[in-house]
């Protein structure tokens, strides 16, 4: 297992690119199945999670070639079963199961096991495929879907306890484009990667219109063909490094290159108003962050999209630790998302979890020491709090960053931090 080491208290400049969106990447990879011609996708980030949606895909029949950034896939003839081994590693290989139904009538899916950041249910995504006429079984820890006389569309309200669901839309999507009929998805979950996934099931030959809304509708096709199609900039790591630039940026700051505006704008207003400096240039795809003089504490809670993202909870508690004043982050959608704050209290920060809300003393410094990352956001928020923290601290399992961020050791590197990535 690899380990961060970190050596903090160094101020950060420079300009690094931001890569292709994880989370943009992992349904239209899956969405490959539904068409038997061969596609292109660019800007697929080399990270573990995307890499074990191209080991299904193999396993599942489709033949898969990738070089750097770009993935060429043709699933010709492909098999129903999405394997256990690797469905078990990431709770993403769930946006098969539309795909494989949509195409093939049938699709057999290992029920995600929970994680640390909150159980994670599949009630809507069973509901809205149900919906579709899936008849769905469970058996040995599978989900056995069939749909032996094809789906028929309908209309179907995906809300959930916790709001709309990002995965549970994309799945319902990518059924009822080959699907017959109409079908209408109520309360769909509108972030940019579920629009980003119905302008690639578009490009195959799919009609969608409403993505980025509330309400989708999809009018079934007979078949998709190919295309040649690049994913939208990861916004969640350029709300990291926003982060890094404000808890850490020199006099000249940290710049971000290929970053979409519009996806950050929530990030952007929240650290103007906690005191920060931010700037865009080059018609919007650079922003250059730095520190504000007089930094204020924050009120956050997260809300599904366009609201404040829950996978920028961990990063922005970090801020609020070094920031002074009493800041407050609730996260209404994984209310356990916390394991970053027992952590960083190793590292004397003051905060006080209770019941999906952290309450945060801002201290005037972290002391560097060892701690283990545990999931993907929360192991961002360790990094950021060890480049701010004087001196050395090892940032243990570092394989839950590397299944999200692409080479982020060499990407600090490059903005003059001192890290190194050593194998334990
Ligand atoms: C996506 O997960 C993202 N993952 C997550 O990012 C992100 O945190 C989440 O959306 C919320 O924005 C990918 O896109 C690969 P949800 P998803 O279904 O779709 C509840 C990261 O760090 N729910 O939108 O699985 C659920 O428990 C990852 O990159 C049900 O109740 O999340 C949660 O409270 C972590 N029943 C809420 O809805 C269901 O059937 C939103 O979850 C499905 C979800």
């Amino acid at each position: 297992m690899d380990k961060l080491i970190v050596n903090g208290g160094k101020p950060l400049s420079g300009t690094i690119n931001i890569s292709g969106s994880k989370n943009a990447s992992l349904p239209i990879l899956a969405a490959t199945l539904l068409t038997s011609e061969p596609v292109i996708i660019r800007r697929v980030p080399d990270v573990s999670d995307t890499n074990y949606m191209l080991q299904i895909l193999r396993a599942l029949g489709a033949e898969v070639e990738r070089s750097s950034g770009t993935v060429r896939i043709h699933a010709a003839n492909i098999i129903p079963n999405a394997p256990y081994e690797i469905v078990r590693k990431m709770r993403a290989s769930i946006c098969v199961m539309g795909p494989l139904l949509a195409r093939m009538g049938e699709a057999n899916v290992s029920i995600p096991g929970g994680c640390v950041i909150g159980d994670r249910p599949v009630d809507l995504h069973l509901k809205g495929l149900g919906g579709l006429g899936a008849e769905i079984d469970t058996e040995g820890g599978n989900m056995l879907l069939k749909a032996p006389n094809g789906l028929v569309g309908k209309e179907i309200d995906l809300r959930g306890k916790h709001g709309p669901t990002v995965l549970g839309t994309d799945n319902l999507m990518m059924a009822a484009v080959l699907a017959e009929g109409t079908t209408i998805i109520e309360s769909a979950a509108c972030e940019p990667e579920v629009i980003d996934l119905a302008e690639f099931l578009i490009s195959l030959g799919a009609k969608i219109e409403g993505a980025g809304t509330r309400r989708i509708t999809i009018e079934g096709v007979k078949s998709l063909g190919g295309t040649d199609y690049t994913v939208i900039p990861d916004r969640i790591e350029a709300g990291t490094f926003m982060i890094a630039g404000a808890m850490c940026g020199s006099s000249e700051g940290v710049t971000l290159n290929r970053i979409n505006r519009e996806h950050i704008e929530i990030m952007s207003k929240e650290l103007i108003a906690a005191g920060h400096d931010v700037e865009y240039s080059n018609n919007d795809t650079s922003v250059t962050v730095k520190p504000g003089s007089q930094p204020k504490g924050m009120k956050l809670t997260t809300a599904p999209y366009p609201g404040f993202p829950t996978d920028m909870q961990a990063q922005f508690t970090a801020l609020c630790a070094v920031t002074p004043g009493i800041s407050v982050v609730e996260d209404t959608i994984f209310p356990q998302r916390f394991m970053h704050c027992a952590e960083m209290a190793r590292m004397g920060s003051d905060i006080k979890v209770d019941n999906g809300t952290a309450i945060i003393n801002g201290v005037s410094s972290l002391s560097p020491a060892p701690v283990m990352a545990s999931d993907l956001r929360a192991s961002a928020a360790l990094v950021l709090a060890a480049l701010k923290a004087e001196g050395k601290t090892d940032i243990l399992r570092l394989y839950h960053i590397d299944r999200g961020y692409e080479h982020i050791d060499e990407k600090l590197l490059l903005l003059g931090a001192d890290v190194a990535r050593v194998r334990e």
